[in-house]
């Protein structure tokens, strides 16, 4: 699965292919885009549409189901939370500002928590400065599969609308992006993938080095995720004993499905993405009758879990049934981790996420 820009809240209309969320172009699209439902036509209404309308009605809701808007899961909610008081904290320190990373399976949520964070704060920092257009609050990047230190300064440039021919060494580099970040205000810097960085490599621990660097020199909170980075080796050794001693981690992990309270927790994040459909037919609640069913095919994975549900409105719509069944579910796809991970969740089941609730970001 690819980290950035996710398909839950990339506005396609807005962001041309070239413009991903990793510039600044593309960020700023993705923080002011607040999707709206489409409203459901009435059954007078619907039969008084003409072919063409009526298709380019179906269009639009095929097109909002396949990017519903986002639950506010208890990841989403500590990692803002959390992101927004290190921020806070950090704001008079000089130097060893404390971070965050966000560490857990693949499809757990992780780049859009991050991403939301981001979101979250710089629309507060946009209200506290409405007319600062040059302020730039937050920097986006993703660390590059065998990335070298050199790859990853070139990626915060690259946000910031800076480029460099190969005649600018590093430092060269370093030194145009921490000046402009400066002068437009950056004090949040999310870091994706940081489970690209491998410690074990000399070229891996140049990459950390840089990272470190960055964050000495930009007074800005940083927040890396990355997969489990824990096994990775993130905190192993004397660089790695230094991140741990200034990083808080915000694990992500599938849902559980064992108590009453984890189940309650389940259904309850199924009901929440229950409302967000725009069906013609639907009752609400009947997913709740499936929500077993939707855990096993799901292992607890959100992003398996919202694939299900879209795939299934989108099918509704295609053969025009309108309710989402227990067989356009059946004909949705799911990844091979989620397809693996029911036979092994029993062992884990008391273990994962709990909300107290969920509701619509
Ligand atoms: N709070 C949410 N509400 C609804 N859907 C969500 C939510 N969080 C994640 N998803 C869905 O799950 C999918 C996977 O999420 P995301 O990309 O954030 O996971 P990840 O942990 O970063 O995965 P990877 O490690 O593969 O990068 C998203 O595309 C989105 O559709
Ligand atoms: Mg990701």
């Amino acid at each position: 699965m690819t980290s950035a820009p996710h398909t839950a809240t990339t506005p396609n209309d807005e962001v041309p292919p070239d413009n991903p969320l990793t510039t600044k172009e593309g960020w700023g699209a993705f923080v002011r885009h607040a999707p709206e439902p489409p409203m459901l036509l009435t059954a007078d209404e619907l039969v008084a549409l003409s072919p063409r309308r009526r298709s380019a009605y179906d269009e639009m809701r095929r097109d909002y189901h396949s990017d519903l808007p986002l639950v506010n899961t208890p990841t989403i909610h500590r990692v803002i939370s959390t992101g927004r008081l290190l921020v806070q904290l950090n704001r008079r320190q000089i130097s060893a500002r404390r971070g965050a990373i966000i560490s857990g399976a693949s499809g757990t949520g992780k780049t859009t928590a991050l991403t939301q964070l981001g979101r979250a704060h710089e629309l507060a920092i946009r209200k506290r400065h409405p007319d600062d257009k040059t302020r730039l609050p937050v920097i986006y990047v993703t660390v590059p599969p065998a990335a070298t230190s050199r790859m990853l300064a070139v990626e915060f440039a690259r946000f910031l609308g800076l480029e460099f021919t190969s005649r600018y060494n590093l430092t060269d580099i370093t030194n145009a992006v921490c000046s402009v970040a400066a002068h437009t205000h950056v004090d949040l810097v999310l870091v994706d993938e940081i489970h690209n960085i491998s410690l074990a490599t000399r070229t891996g621990a140049e990459v950390s080095d840089q990272l470190k660097y960055f964050a000495e020199r930009l007074p800005a909170t940083f927040i890396y995720a990355g997969v489990e980075v824990e096994a990775q080796g993130l905190f192993a050794g004397a660089r790695g004993r230094q991140i741990a001693g200034r990083f808080t981690v915000v694990p992500t992990t599938a849902f559980a499905y064992g108590t009453s309270e984890q189940r309650d927790a389940w259904h309850s994040l199924i009901a929440t993405l229950e409302t967000t459909l725009r069906l013609q037919h639907h009752a609400p609640g009947t997913l709740a009758g499936l929500a077993e069913y939707l855990y096993r095919r799901s292992g607890g994975m959100i992003g398996s879990l919202s694939q299900l549900i879209r795939g299934a409105a989108i099918l509704a719509i295609e053969d025009g049934a309108e309710k989402i069944t227990r067989e356009h579910l059946d004909l949705v796809p799911v990844d091979y981790a989620a397809q693996t991970t029911y036979t092994a969740s029993t062992s884990r089941r008391r273990h994962g996420d709990q909300p107290a609730s969920a509701e619509v970001v």
